[in-house]
């Protein structure tokens, strides 16, 4: 049976954590889609077609590994594209707890087939977020190496 995996998140910016997490994803998975997501209780920097052009320009070299958008319940969207993994990413025990019980709900919400498969982050990014990547980004601060350098490009324009 062929794998097809979903990553999703608003990815406002990508940053590297999200990259290690895709790229382990990638190699455990046939298929692998980034469902970018518009987020309306977060204030964003880029729009959800600059976040979409953003991870296709830095995903370009991963044949397996495809960019999309959706809105509404992520298991409507997993159930109507014939995914059967849900991966996401784990930092810290506080991402656990929030974690499980989404992983819970969608498990209700899901077909028969659909597991949540979670990653433990690489330790160097354990800390980061797009929200604090951001804000040290607009106050001046260094984010050399939490972020794509395509990506850094883009946040200076
Ligand atoms: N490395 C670095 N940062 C990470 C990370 C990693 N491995 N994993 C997550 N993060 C960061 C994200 O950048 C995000 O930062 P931010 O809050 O500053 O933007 C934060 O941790 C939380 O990530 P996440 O939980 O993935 O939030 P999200 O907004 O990116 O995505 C969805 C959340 C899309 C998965 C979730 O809201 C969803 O499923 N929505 C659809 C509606 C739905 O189905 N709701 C019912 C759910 S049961």
């Amino acid at each position: 049976m062929k794998t097809k995996a979903l990553y999703s998140g608003s990815f406002d910016p990508p940053t590297m954590g999200h990259m290690d997490i895709i790229s382990r994803a990638a190699k455990l998975y046939d298929e692998l889609v980034i469902g970018v997501i518009g987020n309306p209780s977060k204030k964003s920097m880029f729009t959800l077609e600059e976040r979409e052009d953003m991870l296709r320009e830095t995903l370009k070299d991963f044949d397996n590994v495809s960019v999309d958008h959706f809105s509404g319940l992520l298991a409507d969207y997993v159930n109507s594209n014939g995914f059967n993994v849900v991966v996401r990413g784990l930092r810290s025990t506080t991402d656990f707890d929030y974690e499980i019980q989404m992983a819970h709900m969608n498990d209700r919400l899901f077909n028969d087939s659909v597991e949540t498969v979670f990653l433990m982050t690489d330790p160097k990014y354990s800390y980061i977020s797009s929200s604090v990547v951001k804000e040290v980004f607009t106050l001046g601060g260094d984010i050399n190496g939490l972020v794509p350098d395509e990506i850094l490009k883009r946040m200076i324009k």
